[in-house]
């Protein structure tokens, strides 16, 4: 079998784990007997300093997504582009328009915590005995982040008004949700609706369609919460939770929420999907959830492991390697249990020893065989 994707490193961290995570995709490729042939470019901060301040985006950057099978992402931005103007800094200008280019809707964000790493959970770890594992299922090319009318105008009255608009029509919210319950029936079962329905009309229907949908998955036991709680209840018993589905700003805040209480951003991957293709398989961006890191870049301690795991969701989602996916998380886990830490994870414990992204990566590598 042959694949085609397309890397991004971009800035920060990003080049550094990629190198690592490209490295792990390689031994795999060997091992599971198959090709994948990838080429770099430009997005973000990097694709500014190349193209003179012009686009964070270039054209042959979304030429060469077009023709992959997927795309894997480092991460984008810092402090050198915070001061252009908003359309152009990375994210809005590169991050944004390419998850509604190739209409990557559903946004997966697991969110774990192995019980072996509790300790650096901000969770009181009596609540947490044996870690905690939920997934994210966020809506990712609607709602406020693209509703129209979006303005800052100025009134008569000499004062000024922001509009953004929050929109989502019935059979948007309805393929999110399909996606949520099928992880869920791969999962625990059972799934967590977040919205506001006491106040918004969007929840409102977002809530009529989540029960509708729901007919046609009567293993899966569903609850619905209002986002407030959720944030709540997210905090004080992560471990009651399985599968979170809700949209596009609340999935962004809660999501963060969830990566924060993990304790360990440097592991934690995101897929972020397009409709199911005839094969079963989806057009996908691959990335880790935690940012470009830049205060730690350049450096080689980085945590490469988000970006490896981001790369084991692209060989189970977009390339149809479940076999691979699976090793590689195997010897994730292999690397974690035998006690290596990058800084992000260290604590000093007895059993710990501390290790940088190309020995995490060389771990890796060995525990693949
Ligand atoms: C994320 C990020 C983005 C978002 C930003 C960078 C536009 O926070 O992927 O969660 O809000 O979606
Ligand atoms: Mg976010």
């Amino acid at each position: 079998m042959s694949h085609t994707i397309t890397i991004l490193p971009g800035d920060g961290i990003g080049p550094e784990v990629m190198d690592v995570a490209l490295e792990v995709l390689e031994a795999t490729a060997a091992k599971f007997d198959f090709q994948v042939s990838h080429s770099n470019h430009l997005v973000g901060g990097a694709a500014l300093d190349a193209t003179n301040n012009e686009t964070p985006l270039p054209q042959d950057t979304i030429a060469a997504c077009e023709k992959a099978d997927a795309i894997l992402f480092g991460s984008v931005g810092g402090p050198k582009w915070e001061n252009l103007p908003p359309d152009i800094q990375p994210e809005r200008g590169a991050l944004l328009p390419l998850r509604k280019h190739f209409g990557l809707f559903a946004n997966l964000r697991p969110g774990s915590c192995h019980p072996s790493l509790t300790h650096a959970s901000p969770v009181k770890n009596e609540l947490i005995p044996d870690g905690f594992d939920v997934l994210c299922v966020r809506e990712l090319t609607g709602g406020i982040y693209f509703g129209q009318p979006k303005s800052i105008t100025e009134l008569p009255d000499g004062d000024i008004e922001a509009i953004d608009t929050m929109v989502y029509r019935k059979s948007e919210i309805a393929r999110i949700t399909r996606i949520a319950f099928t992880a869920a029936m791969g999962r625990d079962k059972r799934l967590l609706s977040v919205d506001k329905a006491n106040v918004l009309q969007n929840s409102v229907l977002w809530r009529e369609t989540v029960i509708e949908v729901a007919q046609d998955f009567p293993e899966v036991e569903l609850e619905h919460m209002y986002v407030d709680n959720a944030a709540m209840q997210l905090v004080k018993r992560p471990a009651s939770f399985d599968v979170l589905v809700t949209g596009n700003l609340f999935g962004d805040i809660l999501s963060d929420e969830m990566a924060m209480i993990s304790g360990s951003l440097g592991m934690l991957p995101s897929a972020s999907l397009g409709n199911v293709k005839d094969n079963g398989l989806y057009f996908g961006m691959y990335e880790p959830s935690g940012g470009s890191a830049p205060d730690i870049a350049g450096q080689g301690i980085a945590n490469p492991i988000a970006q490896i795991l981001s790369v084991s969701m692209m060989l189970r989602y977009s390339l149809g390697e479940a076999a691979a996916a699976d090793a590689i998380d195997a010897a994730v886990q292999a690397a974690i249990d035998s006690g290596l830490r990058t800084g992000d994870l260290f604590t000093g414990a007895q059993g710990e020893t501390k290790v940088n992204t190309a020995e995490m990566g060389a771990a890796i590598l060995k525990n693949l065989g």
